[in-house]
Parts: structure tokens; C-alpha cells; sequence
């Protein structure tokens, strides 16, 4: 889970190159950064913890470097345990991205061979391991192929070889992309660090091993150091505008993009939403699986199908796939519903699909990502690149695409892709008609709050669960949903006067239950937020939002999104980077 850059080329000023990098990297872990340059005959480091703030650090002209920012495993968040780690000779700087199961081990028998540690990483073996390869004569990519086969676990490292002057590269499940381009060859943990740099993207495989120079790129099969051919496509396909332009943070820009990120779902992606009912269709049995919010996107799939086309779908978290796989056939289709098609217990559970002869799609947002790579059938989220930890618009277009392909598959695709449309007018009227406004001011109470409860019925259910999952993640509120009709069964209990309930009660079947459930936090002194297209007297607080029928899931997102926002805003959290939480959990 954390972020690896590498930049070998023209370009002299490569400290604020690492630096800009860094930045764009920075949701994939942000509790240390570092960065190593090649100042020809040694290496210049700088390493912090904290957030990256060198943007007027002044570095030495080189056009050499290597950059991370890091999402602490092993080892605490120190200075010395901030990447790019050393040999003892300062020739060649290590970035790494996973948890090397076997670094005890090594670490011993270099340490035993005399080897003095600078930090506490499991990723500082590396740097020892390449070093003795080199001393004994071993070209870098030689050195790096041989290292990286002794290392256990899901792991990317990037080594930078100062004498040399390029870098070598290698993976297993973990992503490196490589970009190729006339003033550079660049790599990167995610191609959106690429930008204005590379003209052309190499997605590295498990089992290759690229080595970069001013000169380009080579990429090596690692079990016969033969070169081949690897697949690339253009830099233009994820050309995607991410600055912040003049929001305050991304993740408030992210929620103001959704009604036009819905609307170029159905614009452009009616087609794969057909694909994927064609596959649903042929199955025999079909799982969604995902984790967070993807997972209540899921959830909601399976509430989706069954209302739209009478069609059993089955949700499992994808942690949780690999203990319920057993009955996978070739006629079961799995779906994976993912924004960075990253995600390691996405990746994990497609792979014991696949094994068991399983269909795999995927619902994904980054285009070319692991998972992308690896299902038969997709549809792209087309929600551009999502920098805020928090999912919110990659949440609403993956709902979007669930509604879209249900329609297909009950043949009615036009009026799917209608109400998706409807979901977007009717979240651009509730901005108009001032829905953060009214957020801020509940979003105050609930910071100041020790509890919040989420509660919905039906598909309404999953939308209590991701409302719950969004304040607690940015506000640090205690926030947990519920399928309403449990509360009777454990949960009551905890509302005392004052607790914060989050009530989703849509004009639809499971009105009149839920306004019960609610009857009944009211009397235990529960403060009730009404959520819906209609107020009742027992709601202290009313958000309104519209009925789209079907679609009111996708707009009834935006009440938990903002409340969680302002929540946090007033506890004084940074809503982009929440504490602990990276954006893409790439380790188990
Ligand atoms: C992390 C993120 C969540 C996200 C989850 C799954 O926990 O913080 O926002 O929902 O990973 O990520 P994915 O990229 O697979 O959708």
C-alpha cells in the first residue's frame, strides 16, 4: 500500500519531478515519504514523515531518482524507515511496495554475513541482497531477477543503480507501470504518476523484470532473462484532468462530480453493461464480490437484480470468498466490483475463480489495472481518476453499472441507462436546493456525537451500511448500519437520548416498516435523521431526496457522503487522507 516512482531521462531538475510524483502517489500511503538522486558519484536521500511538503526544497541537478511514499508495515513511521533504503556502499537506493513474508530469514543470514541494518523494514533486505550480487559480478538485472525470486509474498520493487544510471524493476500481484518516452523512462506504482512524462504505458507481469536507461526500456521474461515484447498502450487513455481545481479538497470535488460521471457512464458504457447481462445470462450461478464499498456496491447488486429482473445474485466480501469457494464451477460467473482493480483480496479470490474454472468480470474503474487485465468481460466506471481515500463517485457509477446491466438483462437496457440519468438530475437538484448547507449544519451534530446509526430496509440496507462506512472512515464518529428489522435484536440497546440515527425511508415497499423502526429509536430517545422523497413527524432532521424509483439507491449516497464530509471538517480531520485508511490495499 505504498506509492513507488522511478525517473531516469533528460530531465535535470529530477527532485521536483520525484516531488510532483509523490504528491499524485500520495493516497496510497501517507505517512512517510523519500526520496534517493543520483548525484553521479553518490546518492543524495531525503526522507520525512508526515505528508509530502518539499515542493520548495531545493535539490542538486540530476536526471536520476527514485521516489515512495509509504504506508507503514513494518516498522514504525520513522525517518529511518521511510523508503528508498541503501547498500552499505550508497551505489544503489530500493523502493518497495508489499510485505516480504521471508525478510526475518534474510535478514539473518545477512546479518550473520555482516550486514548492519538502518531500519526496522522488511524491505531494506533487498538493498543488502542486490548489493552482494553486484559485488560479485552480477549485472543489475541479474542481481534484482535473482533477489526477487528469493523474496516470499505479494511484492514491487524498483532499484536504482546511481553507477549505472538506470533502474531495475520487478512484481508479483503488486503494480508497476512503466512509461516509455522520449525525454524518459518512468515507473510508477499507478500510470496517473506518469503524466507529461511518458507517451506510451507497459503494465510489467508478474514473472518479467524491466530494466530502464535514458536509453529506454527492456523487459526480461525472469525465469530465462529472454527479452520479449510486453504489452503497452497509449499515455492518452488515462489522460484524466486531477487537479483539485478550486475545491477545497477531492474528495468535495469528487462528490460534486457525480451527476456528470453518471452521465458519461451512460453515455459511453451501455454496450459493456449488455456484455456483462450476455454473461450473466449464461451462467448458471453468479457471485459479485468486492471489499468496502465496493463490497455495499455489491450487496446492493444483489438487491438490484432481484427487484429489476427477478435474478438470485449472491454478494461475499472478498476477504471472505476464498472460505465459500468450493462449489465454483466453469458455469459460475464472478464478478468483481473494484475502483482501483488493485485491491489484493479482489485480486486473490478472481485467482481461486479462476482456478476452479470459474467466468471472471469486472466492474472497474482504473482501465488496464490488475483486475482489468485478468477478467473476460468488463465494464469501465469511466469516473476518472479518484484521489480521496474515500470512494464516492467510483460508489455511485458502480451502482449505476449494477442498475444498467439488470435492465439489460431484463431487455430493457433504454429505460436502465433513464433512470440513471434521473439519478443525476436528481442529485444536481438536490445540490441546487442547498443539501450541503443542511449537511454542514447535522454533519456539526454529528461530530460532536460518539455514535451514529445507520438504518434502511431492503436495497436501502447496503445505503445504510456505505452512509455508515463514510462517516465513520473521515469523521472518526462510531458509525454502524443496519438492516432495519434487526434493530429489535441487539442495537436498540445501545440508543440512549440524543444518538444520531440515520433513517432511509424512500416512498417505496419498505416505507411503512422503516418509519416503525424509526418510531421506535424516536422513543428511546434517538435524534432521527429522515432520509427520502417525503418528511413524517418523526424525523428531527429531513433530507430530502428525490424518488427516481429504482435509481433513488444512487441518489440517496449523497446525504451519507457530505455528512461524513462536514463531520469531519468540523472535527478538523483531513478529508482526503483519513487516518490509517489507504485508497488502495494492496497488502492482506
Ligand atoms: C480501501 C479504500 C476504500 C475502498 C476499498 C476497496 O479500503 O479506502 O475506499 O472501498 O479499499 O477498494 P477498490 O479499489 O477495490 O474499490
Amino acid at each position: 500500500m505504498c506509492g513507488v516512482f522511478g525517473y531516469v531521462g533528460t530531465e535535470a531538475n529530477v527532485g521536483a519531478t520525484i516531488i510532483s510524483a509523490l504528491k499524485t502517489l500520495e493516497y496510497r500511503g501517507y505517512d512517510s515519504w523519500g526520496l534517493a538522486i543520483s548525484t553521479g558519484d553518490d546518492l543524495l536521500v531525503d526522507k520525512e514523515t508526515g505528508r509530502i511538503n518539499g515542493q520548495s526544497r531545493e535539490y542538486p541537478r540530476s536526471r536520476t531518482g527514485i521516489g515512495h511514499t509509504r504506508w507503514a508495515t513494518h516498522g514504525g513511521v520513522t525517518p529511518a524507515n521511510a523508503h528508498p533504503h541503501l547498500d552499505r556502499g550508497s551505489r544503489i537506493a530500493v523502493v518497495h511496495n508489499g510485505i516480504i513474508e521471508n525478510h526475518a530469514a534474510l535478514k539473518d543470514e545477512l546479518q550473520r554475513r555482516g550486514h548492519e541494518f538502518a531500519s526496522e523494514t522488511d524491505s531494506e533486505v533487498v538493498a543488502h541482497l542486490v548489493s552482494e550480487r553486484l559485488a560479485s559480478g552480477d549485472t543489475l538485472p541479474v542481481a534484482v531477477g535473482q533477489v526477487f525470486d528469493r523474496l516470499e509474498g505479494y511484492n514491487a520493487i524498483v532499484v536504482l543503480d546511481r553507477e549505472e544510471e538506470q533502474f531495475a524493476a520487478a512484481k508479483t500481484v503488486s503494480p508497476l507501470v512503466i512509461g516509455t518516452g522520449r525525454e524518459a523512462s518512468t515507473i510508477a506504482s499507478d500510470a496517473v504518476a506518469l503524466r507529461g512524462h511518458a507517451d506510451r504505458l507497459i503494465y510489467l507481469e508478474d514473472g518479467q523484470l524491466a530494466v530502464a536507461s535514458a536509453e529506454g526500456v527492456v523487459v526480461f521474461d525472469r525465469a530465462t532473462m529472454r527479452e520479449v515484447e510486453p504489452f503497452s498502450v497509449p499515455m492518452g487513455q488515462v489522460a484524466d484532468d486531477i487537479a483539485r481545481g478550486d475545491f477545497p479538497d477531492f474528495m468535495s470535488k469528487e462528490i460534486a462530480e457525480q451527476p456528470a460521471t453518471l452521465r458519461r457512464l451512460v453515455d459511453e458504457a451501455r454496450h459493456e453493461c449488455a456484455a456483462l447481462a450476455r454473461a450473466i445470462a449464461s451462467a448458471r450461478r453468479v457471485l459479485l464480490i468486492g471489499c468496502g464499498t465496493a463490497a455495499n456496491a455489491a450487496l446492493a447488486g444483489t438487491y438490484l437484480f432481484n427487484d429489476i429482473c427477478g435474478c438470485e445474485v449472491t454478494a461475499v466480501p472478498a476477504s471472505e470468498f476464498r472460505y465459500r469457494s468450493r462449489y465454483l464451477d466453469a458455469e459460475t460467473l464472478v464478478i468483481a466490483i473494484s475502483q482501483s482493480g488493485e485491491t489484493l483480496d479482489v485480486l486473490e479470490a478472481m485467482a481461486e475463480a479462476r482456478r476452479r474454472g470459474s467466468r471472471l468480470a469486472a466492474i472497474v474503474n482504473t482501465a488496464n489495472s490488475s483486475l482489468d487485465r485478468m477478467v473476460d468481460t468488463r465494464v469501465h466506471l469511466r469516473s476518472g481518476v479518484e484521489q480521496c481515500v474515500l470512494a464516492t463517485k467510483s460508489y455511485t457509477a458502480m451502482l449505476a453499472t449494477l442498475l444498467m446491466t439488470a435492465y439489460e438483462l431484463r431487455g430493457e437496457g433504454d429505460a436502465g441507462a433513464a433512470l440513471v440519468r434521473r439519478a443525476a438530475d436528481a442529485m444536481e437538484a438536490m445540490t441546487e436546493r442547498g443539501i450541503a448547507r443542511q449537511a454542514q449544519a447535522i454533519g456539526y451534530r454529528i461530530a460532536a456525537s460518539q455514535h451514529l446509526f445507520a438504518v434502511g430496509r431492503g436495497i436501502h440496507y447496503p445505503s445504510a451500511l456505505e452512509a455508515a462506512l463514510k462517516i465513520k472512515e473521515v469523521s472518526y464518529v462510531h458509525a454502524e448500519g443496519f438492516a432495519s428489522g434487526e434493530l429489535k435484536h441487539g442495537v436498540i440497546a445501545l440508543i440512549e437520548p440524543g444518538t444520531p440515527c440515520l433513517v432511509f425511508a424512500p416512498d417505496d415497499v419498505t416505507r411503512t416498516d422503516i418509519i416503525s423502526g424509526a418510531t421506535e429509536l424516536r422513543s428511546r430517545g434517538g435524534h432521527i435523521i429522515g432520509v427520502g422523497s417525503q418528511s413524517d413527524s418523526i424525523f428531527d432532521d429531513f433530507i430530502e431526496v428525490p424518488d427516481v424509483g429504482e435509481a433513488t439507491v444512487i441518489a440517496e449516497s449523497l446525504p451519507g457522503q457530505l455528512l461524513g464530509y462536514f463531520a469531519a471538517i468540523a472535527r478538523g480531520n483531513d478529508p482526503d487522507r483519513p487516518r490509517n485508511l489507504a485508497k488502495s490495499v494492496t497488502v492482506k
